[in-house]
């Protein structure tokens, strides 16, 4: 395993749509593995394929009780139709935060790396992770979503808000 560079926004591979996974070889496997210890070092939630420069529909969502999901060719395939307004961040925008309203809970169709498939019920953080991951695979950022950024100061009491429930 080894820990993946994360490219960053201005980086033209972040705009592009990614194409379906149809080989469930050994390498898809190694970087999946890749992209979770890439995760795990970086201390985030969610890591998609172009965010480690490749143009390939999978990514990595953690989930409080699930633990680490991996989802290849991921689809959503139901939403709530109850959404929520929050605070999001992107490993590739490093300086950026702000509001997004997403759905608050979620039904995401994916494969592993053997290509058997999966249906995880999502709620709260995970459900809006793989909303977020989701969009990557499109070309899209969150930037693109949020109603008004907030400063590192305004990030700070939210945090502290947040663990305070
Ligand atoms: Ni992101």
């Amino acid at each position: 395993m080894a820990v993946r560079n994360i490219v960053k926004k201005g980086d033209e591979i972040l705009r592009k749509k990614c194409k379906p996974i149809e080989v469930f070889d050994e390498k898809l496997g190694e970087l999946l593995d890749d992209m979770i210890e890439t995760l795990q070092g970086a201390n985030g939630v969610g890591l998609a394929g172009p965010q480690v420069g490749t143009l390939r529909r999978l990514c990595v969502v953690y989930d409080e009780d699930l633990g680490f999901l991996e989802m290849v060719n991921p689809v959503i395939v139901k939403f709530s139709k109850k959404q929520e307004r929050d605070i999001e961040g992107c490993l590739s925008c490093p300086d950026k935060w702000g509001y997004v309203t997403r759905p608050t809970k979620c039904v995401v169709r994916a494969q592993d790396r053997h290509g058997d498939e999966y249906e995880y019920r999502l709620s709260g953080l995970s459900a809006r992770c793989a909303c977020h991951e989701i969009d990557h695979l499109d070309g899209k950022l969150f930037i693109d979503f949020v109603d008004e950024f907030v400063t590192p100061e305004d990030l700070d009491k939210h945090t502290k808000k947040r663990k305070r429930k």
